[in-house]
């Protein structure tokens, strides 16, 4: 049976972000168990992890998974990050205008007092936008191998301070980057690309935190909707590629041979998991869907990095992609997004669904969601490092582990690479990833008791009997 860590470590890449600080200011209302005036539900009495899936007690129709499997308690994370703005948390807390006013002052002194790591950061992969904050960066390294030896060496120290004994995962929750123009087919391709540092080598920030996490033994989620994975990063990945004791990867010092995994793309938080629920629905119902005219506004600081052409493309790629698996031929999937500062974090999206009926009778219905953008996304960003804990202790494989969190991504990549993209679907991927690591487990522990049984008797220690009425323990 594993043991359950006291503490699983969380460190996020883009933690003055607004993602970044209401995760952090969730932590500590839940921790200290505050209470605030809300503009909706009045003075309320409790934090509560709501969204976030493997926090909550188990009710009716399956949902909630906390004591069903031994899973990590969030309540006891270390969290830690990066950003390459210099603002305090508090002061970011207070200007992403997410969360209640009322809670805000209660945090925002103890987050102001807290450390932000300094990023690692290249100009070239983020919107204009954002270069004139940027000013809260590693300096004087040169190549990137010595960049990725700079974010080894903050793990690791994260890791030690705080006494992390469980999986730590890093989180790609920082600004969308154009493109990388380099794809790596394998693991040996991109460390030599790591090692050369050739100054026209187009690796980006994210794919030397990715490399980074995977010499520490770290899982990385790729949050943001750039090409961060590519095959020769999930190679890397592999227990078996990190093992090895020779070739380019003994270049690297101490790599860790623990189970990571690195997943993404792109959290899907709001209107994308809408649309995959109620895509699965009208084609449950035996409808062909036709067109899905999509649009959102909203006015945070991460579609302000989206008015660059550079990174709308990046987004747009994983907006449109999503129902790919389906080769629904005749859909006509539009989406537009749109930037419009006074609405802040709070995303409103509009869905029309056009689908054709009993005889081509058209079927249409629309929907208007609204919701603070990290209020939907900070939840998974949990879940994803819990269950990275989860799945590293039971030596689950990439593969299962990819499928397993499909639902936590717009576009599931690596071993999750066409899976069916339905909302429920993707949940009944993971209860079964959940039961049949237990069950495994479970077969194993019963045939090691076997051994440990037979040992007893052949050795004395006990007798024939006893080991039969041992064994015949449920
Ligand atoms: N909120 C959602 O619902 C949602 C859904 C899906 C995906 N995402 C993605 O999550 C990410 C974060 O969203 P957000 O609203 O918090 O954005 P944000 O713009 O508020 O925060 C991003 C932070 O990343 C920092 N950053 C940029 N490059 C960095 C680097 N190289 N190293 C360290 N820090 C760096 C920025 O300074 C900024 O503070 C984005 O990529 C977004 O597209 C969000």
């Amino acid at each position: 049976m594993t043991t359950t860590p006291e503490k699983i470590g969380i460190l996020v890449v883009g933690l003055g972000g607004n993602n970044g600080v209401t995760m952090v200011a969730g932590f500590l209302a839940n921790n200290q168990k505050l209470e605030w005036e809300t503009g909706s539900a009045g003075r309320v009495s409790g934090p509560n992890w709501n969204g976030c899936i493997t926090q909550l007690p188990p009710k009716g129709g399956g949902v909630g998974f906390q004591g069903r499997y031994p899973l990590a308690d969030a309540m006891n994370a270390a969290i830690g990050g990066w950003d390459i703005r210099p603002m305090p948390l508090g002061d970011a807390l207070y200007e992403s205008r997410v969360l209640d006013y009322d809670l805000v002052r209660q945090v925002r002194e103890e987050m102001n007092s807290m450390d932000i790591m300094k990023g690692v950061y290249d100009a070239s992969f983020l919107g204009e936008t954002q270069h004139a904050t940027a000013a809260h960066i590693v300096t004087g390294l040169d190549s990137f191998f010595e960049k990725v030896e700079h974010i080894r060496k903050d793990i690791r120290e994260f890791i030690a301070s705080n006494k992390v004994d469980g999986a730590t995962t890093v989180i790609w929750s920082a600004s969308v980057e154009r493109p990388a123009e380099v794809q790596f087919e394998s693991a040996d391709e991109l460390l030599q690309s790591i090692l050369d540092s050739k100054s026209d080598c187009d690796i980006s920030p994210s794919i030397m935190y990715a490399v980074a996490s995977a010499l520490e033994g770290c899982s990385f989620v790729n949050g943001g909707s750039q090409n961060t994975l590519s095959p020769g990063m999930s190679e890397l990945y592999e227990v078996a590629y990190r093992s090895k004791s020779e070739g380019i990867l003994s270049k690297f010092t101490n790599v860790s041979t623990k189970p990571a995994y690195v997943l993404g793309t792109d959290f899907k938080a709001g209107q994308t998991k809408f649309k995959t629920a109620a895509v699965e629905y009208i084609r449950a119902l035996g409808l062909t869907p036709r067109v899905i005219a999509s649009s959102n506004h909203l006015g945070n600081n991460d579609m302000r990095n989206l008015t660059s052409k550079k990174t709308i493309a990046a987004k747009m790629r994983v907006k449109k992609d999503i129902f790919e698996p389906w080769q629904e031929d005749e859909l006509d999937h539009q989406v537009r997004v749109m930037y419009t500062p006074m609405m802040l974090d709070e995303k409103r999206d509009v869905v029309e669904y056009t689908s054709l009926g009993f005889l081509h009778c058209p079927h249409t219905m629309l929907t208007y969601t609204r919701c603070m953008d990290s209020i939907l996304c900070v939840p998974l960003m949990i879940d994803a490092a819990v269950w990275c804990d989860f799945f590293g202790r039971y030596h689950s494989s990439s593969s299962t582990v990819a499928r397993a969190t499909a639902y936590l991504f717009k576009v599931p990549e690596g071993g999750a690479k066409g899976v069916d993209p339905g909302f429920q679907r993707q949940m009944n991927e993971l209860e079964a990833a959940l039961a049949a690591t237990v069950k495994e487990e479970d077969g194993s522990s019963k045939k090691d008791l076997l051994i440990l049984l037979k040992q007893g008797v052949a050795s004395g220690i006990i007798t024939q009997e006893q080991a039969d009425s041992l064994k015949a323990i449920p």
